[in-house]
């Protein structure tokens, strides 16, 4: 099984589907800690319920944004992760840390990426009037939510939708969704070469099937 390290700042709720999914036996990953940049996210005390080690790393304790990534760096070394797992880590990552985990290091986002990147997507999808929105998991690189496509969900934006519905149906298929990548990621079956995604070791010779 793959050791996977989940970085969160917050709530946790797509850490928490990833834990989940990862206590079922046939699952090629285990969560084998949780590190969060702030020291209230409530996602560590899910973390923590699971038996799973937590850390907080905050950014006022180091000099600059490389010596915290490198601080967060030696933490996941030492706990031989194998793939990062992003999950609300509401903080852009320094360029010597993200090719460090080149092709390991994996993110979910609110939106159809590429549209929609950075905060507010839900918001911005209603006022651009899309009718379909949803959520994308994708390898990170040093530009925020960019990087080669994974996997993704669509969900329909309705009449008169609210962000607080639109976000919670999103939210629904995220939990589903960031599971699913992550198996196709520690299975192999999906890899980031030449800043593209591979698919290989399916029967009909693609991802779609997830
Ligand atoms: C999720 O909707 C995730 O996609 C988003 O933050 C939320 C975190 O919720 N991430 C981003 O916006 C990254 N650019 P969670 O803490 O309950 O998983």
């Amino acid at each position: 099984r793959k050791r996977v390290a989940v970085l969160i700042s917050g709530r946790g709720s797509n850490m928490a589907s990833l834990v989940n999914a990862a206590a079922e036996q046939d699952y090629p990953a285990e969560i084998v800690c949780v590190i969060s940049d702030q020291s209230d996210a409530a996602g560590l005390h899910f973390a923590s319920s699971q038996g799973i080690p937590t850390l907080v790393v905050s950014r006022r304790d180091f000099d600059s944004k490389d010596a915290h990534d490198a601080a967060i760096d030696a933490h996941l070394k030492a706990f031989k992760a194998d793939i990062v797992a992003l999950a609300g880590y509401m903080r852009l990552l320094t360029p010597g840390f993200v090719s460090q985990w080149q092709g390991r290091m994996i993110n979910i986002h609110p939106s159809l990426l590429p549209l929609f990147k950075g905060l507010n997507s839900h918001r911005r999808a209603i006022d651009a009037g899309v009718r379909v929105h949803g959520c994308t998991v994708h390898f990170v690189t040093a530009d925020m939510d960019d990087g080669p496509i994974i996997a993704q969900a669509a969900v329909p934006v309705l009449s008169n939708d609210t962000e607080a519905a639109l976000s919670a149906r999103v939210l629904k298929q995220e939990h589903r969704l960031y599971p699913i990548a992550l198996r196709l990621v520690a299975e192999g079956k999906v890899r980031m070469e030449h800043g593209r995604t591979v698919c290989s070791g399916f029967e009909d010779g693609g991802a779609d099937s997830s």
